[in-house]
C-alpha cells in the first residue's frame, strides 16, 4: 500500500473508488501549501481541476507571451501526490484574453489554435481529461442550433467544436475529451430546452465523428430549488448513456442563498441536496468522476456570484472555513460508496 493510498483511506476518493470513479475538487496554487486544506485535498481527492490558472486568460494575459508556471505547479503537485488532473479549459468564451477579443477573425483563429496546440502538447500524456470546449450552448442567442455566440463561433464557424476536439485528440490521444456545460441540471423549461439542445448537439457532433468521449455537467446547484425527484434529468442521463458517452460531474457546489440563516438547518438542507443529486446521477449513468468547485467554504466563488441576502457567508461546500467536515461531506461519502450498477433499475423515470 503506497503512501498516497494510505493517506486516502477513509477519504472520499476511497469511497468513490469502491464504485470505480474518481472524486476531486477545483484547486488553485494557493491551496498547495495551505494546511490543513492541503491535507484534506490529499485525503479526499483522486483528481483535481485548476479552477482558474490553466485558462487561456490566466496563461496568456499578454498574447504571445504565455506563462504556464502556475498551471505547471498545479500539475506537478498533483502528479507528485498521485492525483489525476482534469484540464480546464481550452476554449471558453469567458477566458479569451481581453487583448484578443477585438482582433480580426484570422488573427483570432491563429491565436486560439496556437493556444490549444501549445497547451495540449505541454501536458500531453500527463492529464486524465480535458474540458476542450466549455459552455457551447446559449439558446437565448437565438440560433437554430442554440450555439452560443462566441469569438470561436465567429472565427471558426459552427464546426469549431469538431476542430477543437480533433486537434486535442491528435495531440493527446490518451486524454478523455470532455464537452462541459452548465444549466443542464435544473428543473425549469429553460433547462429542459437546453438538455434537448445538448442531445441534438451531441448527435450532430457524433455524426461528424467529433471525438467527444464524455459530457461534463457542471452542477452548480441551488438548495431548496434543486428537486429530489427529477424525471427529466433521469431521462436525459439515460439518453446520454445510450449515446455511449460517459459523464463527469465537473463543478459541483450547492448555493445556500435561499436557505434560512440557521447554520444547522442550512447545512442539513445543503447536505440533503448533495445526496439526492448524486444518488440520482450515479443511478442513471456511467460517471467517471465527481468534482466539487473547491472543497472548503472559505474558497467558494459563490460569495461573489450569489451572495446571501442576509450577508452571511455562503456554506456551499463539504468543509467549513476551519476545514472541518460538514454534514455534506458525510452525505457525499454515502452517495459515492453506495453499491450500484448504473441503469440497473430501468424503472420509468
Ligand atoms: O489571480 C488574479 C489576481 O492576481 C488578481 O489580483 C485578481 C484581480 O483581478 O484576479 C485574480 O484572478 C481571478 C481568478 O478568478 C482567481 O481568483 C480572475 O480575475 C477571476 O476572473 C477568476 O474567476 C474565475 C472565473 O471562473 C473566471 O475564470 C473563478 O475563480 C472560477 O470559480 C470561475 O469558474 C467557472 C468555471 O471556470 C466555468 N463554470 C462556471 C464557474 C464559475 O463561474
Amino acid at each position: 500500500m503506497n503512501m498516497h493510498h494510505e493517506q486516502r483511506m477513509g477519504g472520499l476518493s476511497s469511497a468513490a473508488a469502491q464504485n470505480g470513479l474518481l472524486f476531486g475538487t477545483a484547486v488553485c496554487t494557493s491551496d498547495v501549501l495551505a494546511q490543513p486544506l492541503t491535507r484534506a485535498i490529499l485525503r479526499d481527492c483522486s483528481i483535481v481541476t485548476p479552477e482558474y490558472e490553466m485558462k487561456w486568460d490566466a496563461v496568456c494575459p499578454n498574447p504571445g507571451f504565455p506563462d504556464y508556471s502556475a498551471a505547471d505547479e498545479l500539475v506537478s503537485f498533483a502528479l507528485a501526490n498521485a492525483l489525476a488532473v482534469h484540464g480546464h479549459t481550452l476554449w471558453w468564451h469567458e477566458s479569451v484574453p481581453p487583448a484578443l477579443r477585438t482582433e480580426p477573425e484570422k488573427r483570432f483563429r491563429e491565436a486560439a489554435m496556437d493556444h490549444l496546440q501549445a497547451t495540449v502538447t505541454r501536458y500531453a500524456g500527463r492529464l486524465h481529461s480535458w474540458d476542450v470546449v466549455n459552455e457551447p450552448l446559449e439558446p437565448a442567442d437565438g440560433r437554430a442550433d442554440s450555439l452560443r455566440e462566441t469569438p470561436f463561433l465567429s472565427a471558426f464557424g459552427p464546426g469549431y467544436i469538431e476542430t477543437a476536439f480533433h486537434q486535442a485528440s491528435l495531440l493527446d490521444p490518451a486524454a478523455i475529451l470532455v464537452l462541459n456545460e452548465m444549466g443542464l441540471e435544473y428543473a425549469s423549461p429553460a433547462a429542459e430546452d437546453k438538455r434537448r439542445q445538448m442531445l441534438a448537439l451531441l448527435e450532430r457532433e457524433k455524426s461528424r465523428g467529433t471525438p467527444i468521449a464524455c459530457l461534463g455537467i457542471q452542477s452548480h446547484l441551488t438548495a431548496l430549488e434543486q428537486p429530489r425527484n427529477h424525471p427529466e434529468l433521469r431521462t436525459f442521463l439515460r439518453e446520454v448513456r445510450a449515446m455511449g458517452l460517459t459523464v463527469m460531474i465537473t463543478e459541483l457546489d450547492v448555493s445556500d442563498h435561499l436557505c434560512p440563516r440557521d447554520r444547522r438547518r442550512r447545512d442539513a438542507i445543503v447536505a440533503d441536496t448533495y445526496r439526492a443529486y448524486l444518488d440520482l446521477v450515479l443511478e442513471e449513468t456511467e460517471v467517471l468522476a465527481v468534482s466539487t468547485w473547491r472543497l472548503s467554504d472559505d474558497r467558494t466563488w459563490l460569495n461573489g456570484f450569489r451572495p446571501r441576502p442576509d450577508g452571511a457567508p455562503q456554506r456551499p461546500l463539504l468543509y467549513d472555513r476551519a476545514i472541518r467536515r460538514k454534514p455534506a461531506w458525510h452525505e457525499v461519502e454515502h452517495a459515492l460508496s453506495k453499491e450500484r450498477q448504473p441503469g440497473s433499475d430501468e424503472a420509468p423515470p
